[in-house]
């Protein structure tokens, strides 16, 4: 039996757009998926717990016909078994071993579909778990492009490798559709995260994207006001300037507004952090409900979200240097 755990992420700059192949820059933070795995003789069995952050449970028998008994919503239970069975999948041909059974425990303190990135951790560490347990080594960069697959494979298609290579690489890293690499010196940020308690399908805002940029001029042109933000932001990333980098994460929240994916309780939640004095606040991840990300050195934000009304949940997210790693 082995244990791996891999960084959930907040976006400084880039989502949504950086599946139409512009820039991103994500930031793997202090929040954990831990993955167990046992080799059993045949089939798979899948306990989670936690996966957010008022915790819940999740056992399945995928293929002994039992169900999850969970009191989550159905697409968000689908979505988090579905990355599970891919991810074993993955662990299945890497190990030429179609056939090798798993039981498997999911532990994590990244909320589920929140725009922490829980899915891509929960990929990289049930990969590296069940790898492991088989005797078999990957570096993690095959592990982020595996974790990668598997995205891929539950967001029918409409993945950008963003999210996987951060948390399979930790720290804070630059990703241009295929071209994916650290990002060194941006020294540590101070990130604070307001949780509004709920989620967005991924998969479903992506193709809502999608679907106003084909159809609308000014959302192609909003994807690529994106792209050129995040351009500048990488010119201020490491400069400690983090005046102008919470200026354009402000300019960036108004875009992703604009292409539809911020909601009432995410706009509540920026506008609370920076009436307080983040020098900027921005929803992080697909959008739809979940998490923002703002910018402040003082406690003033932390403590202004906290007393949000609509923010279940305000913390600290310090940069987590470390990508997968065995526990
Ligand atoms: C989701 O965490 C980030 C998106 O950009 C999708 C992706 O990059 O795969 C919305």
């Amino acid at each position: 039996m082995v244990t791996s755990s891999a960084p959930g992420k907040v976006y400084l700059f880039g989502e949504h757009a950086v599946v139409y192949g512009e820039p991103a820059v994500p930031c793997a933070i202090e929040r954990r998926a831990r993955v167990t795995a046992e080799e059993i003789d045949e089939g798979l069995v899948v306990h989670a717990e936690d996966l957010k952050l008022d915790g819940f449970t999740v056992e399945y028998m995928n293929e002994g016909g039992g169900h999850p008994a969970v009191d989550a919503e159905e697409p968000l239970l689908q979505a988090a078994t579905s990355y599970v069975n891919e991810a074993v999948a993955q662990v299945r041909d890497a190990a030429d071993d179609p056939e090798a059974g798993f039981e498997i425990w999911i532990e994590s303190d990244i909320p589920l579909g929140a725009g922490l990135g829980s899915s891509a951790a929960v990929a990289c560490a049930a990969i590296d778990a069940g790898c492991r347990e088989l005797g078999i080594d990957l570096a993690p960069a095959e592990i982020a492009d595996r974790a990668y697959q598997v995205e891929a494979a539950v967001q029918d298609g409409e993945a950008s490798r963003a999210d996987t290579f951060c948390s399979a690489m930790g720290g804070a890293v630059r990703v241009e559709g295929d071209d994916c690499r650290r990002v060194s010196g941006v020294g540590n940020l101070p990130f604070v995260v307001g949780y509004d308690g709920g989620a967005g399908e991924t998969g479903k805002l992506v193709a809502g994207v999608r679907e106003l940029r084909e159809e609308y001029g000014f959302a192609a042109d909003t994807v690529e006001a994106i792209g050129d933000l995040v351009r500048e932001g990488e010119t201020v990333l490491g400069t400690g300037d983090t005046e102008r980098l919470g200026e354009l994460m402000n300019f960036n929240h108004g875009l992703l507004a604009a292409l539809g994916v911020s909601s009432r309780s995410l706009d509540t939640m920026v506008w609370a952090a920076r009436d307080a004095g983040a020098v900027g606040a921005k929803l992080t991840g697909a959008g739809g409900g979940g998490c923002v990300v703002a910018l402040d050195e003082s406690d003033a934000a932390l403590t202004a979200l906290k007393y949000t009304p609509g923010c279940d949940e305000a913390f600290r997210a310090a940069l987590d240097t470390e990508g997968v790693r065995a526990e």
